[in-house]
């Protein structure tokens, strides 16, 4: 990786290895000989080119920190996702009379409940991280000169990231997961297409129809989301490693490099911690199955003309704000339907991240505070980032404090 983001490092040899001076310290600008692994993970190593991806490829010492770690964390946390989802695909059966039955008695099942726990717990972690990473690399101005592209692949990922959330809090089946296509079918309602596509609210309540519906949701949610997610990381890090890390602006340069494998041995660390806290909030943190969907007779709410949300049902934190949006606009300024705060927020936010790369001014990665935060230069860029967080936390916060009704 280079330090600079206009210079590409692909075509770099990695430098001579220098042996150490006497007193065992390494010269300054020396790297650490690179781990050369013997037998069976040699042989892997070659044969899968991972020591020139890995032991052979010198990143600058300095981006061996927490906040240069989160995409990896983030990566590790995915694939713990997918394994988990994995497992739960045996289990699940995304029939609108069944789902619900199907989700609690995971939920209630020993083993099982550390399985369905873990794959939702660690989708608030990953969102989480999505957001953190994504405000560490507008800070260091990660996306200049021609990493353009890469940042956009961020935009892509934040994006796949919120549909399989969206979707998989729809196949829990319970009221809050039965607002998804409520809602869906809201929009569909106010743009004049939900005859056209067959999704009324009468065929939500009807358990054959929104059997489709829940279908439709499901290969969403494990094929078509989870495919773009992963085309998009290949793609993410392909260009990463091509177009080059950019360097901590906060720290001082030594020009020290040092193997990508140490990078790797700290997302473990951190990963390790985080995902550690997952997993134990997923065995001792008791979950509620939530209420049954109104269309179930079994529902407290069955019958009811009301939808999920004038009944008091809230989206968990990846989503909260849409329903926050959909009650500022809906309650506060008397817009209706209110699903257009859904629509207006979704389209603002992600026009506002498309437009950053394009308005900063900035020509190179920040070298200081000073140039992190000069908005002689990056004023639009951290307009638009302002207004993507005011569009959530706005949401998060009204979704906080509404009632039912
Ligand atoms: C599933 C989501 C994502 C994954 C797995 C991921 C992974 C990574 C990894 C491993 C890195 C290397 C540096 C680091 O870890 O900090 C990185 C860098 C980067 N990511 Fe992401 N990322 C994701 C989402 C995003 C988003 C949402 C954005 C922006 C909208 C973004 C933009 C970038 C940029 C511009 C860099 C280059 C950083 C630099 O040069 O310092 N990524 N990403
Ligand atoms: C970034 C990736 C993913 C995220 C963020 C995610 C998120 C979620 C969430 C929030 C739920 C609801 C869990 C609950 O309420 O208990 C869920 C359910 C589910 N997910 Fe995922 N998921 C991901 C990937 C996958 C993959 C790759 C698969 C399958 C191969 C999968 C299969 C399932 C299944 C079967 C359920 C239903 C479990 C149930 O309610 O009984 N997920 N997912």
């Amino acid at each position: 990786m280079s330090t600079n983001a206009d210079v590409p490092s692909v075509s770099e040899s990695p430098p001579a290895v220098e042996a150490p001076p006497s007193n065992g310290k390494p010269a300054p600008g020396a790297v650490a000989a690179p781990p050369h692994h013997d037998g069976f993970l040699g042989i892997v190593e070659d044969q899968f080119a991972l020591r020139q991806l890995i032991s052979e490829y010198l990143i600058p010492k300095e981006t061996n920190n927490f906040w240069y770690t989160l995409g990896g964390v983030l990566a590790i946390a995915l694939v713990l996702e997918f394994v988990t989802g994995f497992l739960l695909s045996f289990a699940y059966n995304p029939d609108a009379g069944q789902a619900y039955d199907v989700t609690r008695r995971l939920i209630e099942t020993p083993v099982w409940s550390v399985v369905i726990n873990f794959h939702f717990w660690n989708s608030f972690v990953i969102f989480g991280l999505v957001m953190i990473h994504m405000l560490r690399v507008f800070t260091t101005g990660a996306y200049r000169g021609s990493k353009i592209g890469l940042w956009l692949t961020g935009v892509g990922l934040a994006g796949a990231t919120f549909l399989i959330s969206l979707t998989g809090e729809t196949l829990h089946w319970d009221e809050v997961g039965f607002a998804v296509p409520w809602h869906i079918s809201e929009f569909f309602q106010a743009v004049g297409l939900a005859g056209v596509v067959a999704y009324e609210f009468a065929d939500l309540k009807d358990i054959p129809t929104a059997t489709q519906k829940l279908g439709q949701i499901y290969a969403v949610h494990i094929s078509l989301a989870a495919v773009i997610l992963v085309l998009l990381t290949v793609l993410h890090y392909y260009l990463i490693k091509v177009k080059g890390i950019s360097f901590p602006y906060w720290l001082k340069e030594s020009g020290r490099t040092a193997p990508f494998s140490t990078h790797i041995k700290e997302w473990g660390i951190y990963g390790g911690i985080i995902l550690g806290i997952v997993l134990l909030m997923a065995i001792f943190v008791p979950r509620d199955p939530g209420i049954a969907p109104q269309l179930l007779p079994s529902s407290p709410f069955y019958g009811a003309t009301h939808g999920p949300g004038g009944l008091g049902a809230k989206p968990t934190f990846p989503i909260s704000w849409t329903h926050g949006m959909n009650v500022f606009v809906g309650e506060y300024l008397g817009i209706e339907p209110d699903i257009w705060g859904t629509v207006v927020g979704m389209a603002l936010m992600t026009v506002a991240l498309l437009v950053i790369p394009f308005v900063d001014r900035g020509k190179h990665t920040p070298r200081g505070w000073k140039e992190a935060f000069d908005l002689r230069q990056r004023g639009w860029a951290f307009l638009a980032m302002g207004i993507f967080w005011l569009v959530m936390i706005l949401g998060a916060v009204t979704n906080f404090f509404a009632q039912a009704g």
